[in-house]
């Protein structure tokens, strides 16, 4: 009982020091339980509230999507540049390291395809799944004004109840028909809703009016989807644009992993979402990291 014989005094009680209550910073976050605190500060940096989340979940509805045709070739070389990782449970566990040292966003929603109505989601993955899986966050589509539109909020409480029992945050994110408009009035009635609904973090678009409105109007951080492949100065300026209104992030694929040199283009979407970079210097880091590719095979975050 080596512990007991040299039992010592405690002496460091910093009796001039109160106690300290620390502080979580994170937007609509502070009054949350330490476990959610904890998981979201693995999804947020907590030097600046801000993710770089890689979404590969596309799979879930359209199958091998360009770009995603091998997940475990093409993605674990880029994981070292993400704060997070947006997965279905089936490619996380066919295709992923499980050693991954990153957040793990899991895709909980799904059940229809391309090929049938978008909006028609059942939750697809029991909590006990996402905790074997190690979730971060929970991910469930919604789709306001959606011909579906009440499944989906249904699903989002679901999932949000389950996940507020261990600690495991909901991402919500919002899905757009295509006879919905993208502007400000509507994103922001979506991505509030979501907010209300409990969300903890929300996943929206990026709209080119008014996007500061839509960050302000949502109690919790709001990351944008990249969407469509875009030429990548484009891309970046629209990452640079939402950072500046208001945005925590982005939950970004196909402008990556679709991109010519996805290393050399998340490393410069990270540059904007962290770095604070403009949108033209992060474009010639991207064509600088482009032409060296070794760079991005050993530089890691
Ligand atoms: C939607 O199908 C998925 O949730 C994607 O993760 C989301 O759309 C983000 O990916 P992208 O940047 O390719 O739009």
């Amino acid at each position: 009982m080596a512990d007991i014989e040299n039992l010592q005094d405690g002496k460091n009680f910093y009796l001039d020091v109160p106690h300290r209550n620390p502080t979580f910073e994170l937007k609509g976050c502070g009054s949350l339980e330490w476990g959610m605190k904890n998981r979201l500060a693995r999804i947020f940096d907590p030097r600046d509230g801000r993710t770089l989340m890689l979404a590969i979940d596309h799979g879930y509805f359209q199958g091998p999507t360009t770009g995603l045709e091998r997940i475990d070739v093409v993605i674990p070389p880029l994981l070292p540049f993400a704060d997070a990782l947006m997965s279905t449970r089936g490619a996380l566990r066919s295709s992923i390291p499980a050693d991954v040292q990153r957040a793990i966003v899991l895709r909980t929603s799904g059940g229809q395809s391309i090929l049938k109505e978008l909006s028609n989601e059942l939750v697809a993955v029991d909590i006990d799944d996402a905790i074997r899986l190690n979730a971060s966050a929970l991910a469930v589509q919604v789709y306001i004004g959606g011909v579906h539109e009440h499944e989906s909020i249904r699903n989002l409480s679901r999932v949000t109840n389950e996940g507020n029992r261990y600690g495991i945050p909901t991402l919500a994110v919002t899905g757009v028909g295509k006879e919905l408009t993208r502007d400000a009035r509507y994103l922001g009635l979506a991505t509030r809703i979501c907010a209300e609904m409990g969300a903890h973090v929300v996943k929206t678009y990026f709209c080119e009016k008014d996007f500061e409105r839509v960050a302000a109007g949502c109690p919790v951080p709001l990351v944008i989807a990249g969407g469509k492949k875009l030429p990548e100065p484009e891309a970046l300026q629209m990452a640079y644009r939402a950072i500046q209104a208001g945005a925590a992030g982005v939950d970004m694929g196909r402008n990556i992993f679709q991109c010519e040199a996805p290393a050399a283009m998340i490393q410069a979407v990270r540059s904007v979402v962290h770095g604070q970079e403009t949108a033209a210097r992060a474009y010639e880091h991207y064509l600088s990291l482009k032409a060296e590719p070794r760079s991005c095979e050993y530089a890691q975050r």
